[in-house]
């Protein structure tokens, strides 16, 4: 019999009973599902709706309930089709029929809206603390690394030399965007819908503020029906988690292309990739392209909840009950990456000579003799066409800009004198950036100052 047969005269349809279950899934609620249970039963006894025995009695009952499902040795039946009616046919199980009072004034609409909003505070903290704990690596990295030169690209071609230590930091402030952002989801996250009942609110004279305080909430849903229809609060954080997903993927691109013999910038540790089942000599950077590889589901998962609101009439749907599946998913997803990611990145081998060398080859330091030929008074425009000659001429001769001799480059303009070599070292070239946020040696320390507090502060 189910819990709401009252009114049917004929069983459902089994069929009917599997595919409208979410029991499989939504079993992950429990802990925060009776734990809102006890608080709303709590809230019953203070405001006088249900008696102070009968309250003592359901969350005995209630915690005897957890202690079962955590050993393993509750049923949860699809015939009961999800967490919150599983865990009241237990109770009543447990209880006798005085479990039947637990559900006084609330609807599993306000319920379930609860249950995801508890679940998603403790994700909330989880993701942030895994998080910092990169930003931590990467930090690391930057300050064993902080005077390493490589080529800095745009295009994917060379463009101008920066500190191995910068590039790493833009990776550090991109993710403490991510942090304030998960942050700043959290203040809407952190309310209480209980209370709300299926939509209208409810006939009993609860307290809903007390159940919020009893959970630890900042305040409660001000509108009954916004607070079971809405679940806005797990697109913003699917929202969020896609981020944070790009800048991984982002990175991981990066870290794949440096381990390749083509760059040789890096070596991943032996304990974060794996081999072929064929090809003796391979040593693949697997993390990285699969951590790349997941942002597909993660961004899957933000479409998919968006597109399964989308034109939803107030109040609940039962279509609503989608929104679990893609929010666990992309939890779990995020935490697998990010628990792999820090220790990746601290046990990351950094090849400084191979960066510096790749530096020293190429044309990166072309806008150094334009800026050169503007202090000895030139125009701009007319410095870069000049060090545009110049470059064809080595690319003819197969040489860089340090090779040329003085005579040689003087042949291209007669303002050049012998301290441009000093000006066109990798080192300069760096430290001539010495502007707020630029790629100096001083700036990168100024940016790691910065990052430093962000993270003591956050
Ligand atoms: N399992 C449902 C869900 O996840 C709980 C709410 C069901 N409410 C209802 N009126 N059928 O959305």
């Amino acid at each position: 019999m189910k819990l709401w047969g009252g009114r049917f005269t004929k069983p459902t349809n089994q069929l009917v009973d599997e595919y409208t279950a979410s029991i499989q899934f939504d079993k992950k609620l429990a802990a925060y599902d009776i734990k809102g249970s006890i608080a709303h039963v709590a809230m019953l006894a203070k405001c006088e709706i249900i008696s102070e025995d009968d309250a003592n009695e359901i969350t005995a009952g209630l915690k005897a309930v957890m202690e079962k499902i955590n050993n393993g040795e509750a049923v949860l039946s699809e015939e009961h089709e999800d967490i919150h009616m599983n865990v009241e046919k237990l109770l009543i199980d447990e209880i006798g029929p005085v479990g039947g009072k637990l559900h006084t004034g609330r609807s599993r609409n306000d319920q379930v809206a609860l249950d995801m909003r508890l679940y998603l505070r403790d994700a909330l903290m989880d993701i942030s603390q895994l998080v910092a704990n990169l930003q931590e690596a990467l930090l690391k990295q930057v300050k064993e690394n902080k005077e390493t030169v490589l080529p800095g690209y745009t295009h994917l071609q060379r463009a101008q030399p920066v500190l191995f230590a910068h590039h790493m930091l833009a990776y550090v402030f991109m993710l403490q965007r991510d942090v304030e952002r998960l942050g700043g989801s959290w203040k809407r996250v952190n309310k209480s819908p209980l209370g709300a009942g299926a939509l209208a609110g409810t006939t009993f004279a609860v307290d809903r503020q007390f159940v919020a305080d009893e959970l630890g909430f900042d305040g409660i849903c001000e509108n009954s029906l916004d607070a079971v229809s809405d679940r806005d609060f797990v697109v913003e954080f699917l929202g969020n988690a896609a981020l944070i997903s790009t800048h991984l993927s982002r990175l991981c691109e990066e870290l794949v292309q440096w381990s390749s013999a083509e760059f040789n910038f890096i070596e991943l540790d032996d304990a974060f990739c794996t081999g072929s089942s064929m090809m003796p000599q391979k040593k693949n950077p697997d993390v990285a392209e699969l951590v790349r590889g997941k942002t597909g589901r993660v961004y899957g998962n933000l479409i998919g909840m968006l597109t399964t609101l989308k034109g939803l009439p107030l109040a609940y749907n039962k279509d609503m009950q989608e929104d679990k599946e893609g929010m666990f998913d992309t939890v779990e997803t995020l935490k697998g990456a990010l628990a792999l990611f820090a220790p990746m990145m601290e046990t990351m081998d950094v090849k400084q000579k191979n960066m510096y060398e790749a530096v020293r080859n190429d044309f990166s330091n072309a806008t150094d003799l334009a800026d050169y030929l503007v202090g000895k008074g030139m125009a701009f425009r007319e410095s870069h066409a000049v060090v545009g000659e110049i470059v064809l001429h080595c690319i003819q001769k197969n040489k860089y800009l340090l090779d040329m001799t003085l005579q040689e480059i003087k042949g291209f303009s007669s303002i050049i004198e012998e301290d441009v070599f000093a000006y066109l070292t990798p080192e300069a070239v760096v430290n001539a950036r010495n502007i707020a946020g630029g790629t100096a040696l001083n700036r990168v320390e100024e940016q790691i100052t910065i990052a430093e507090t962000n993270l003591t502060e956050t």
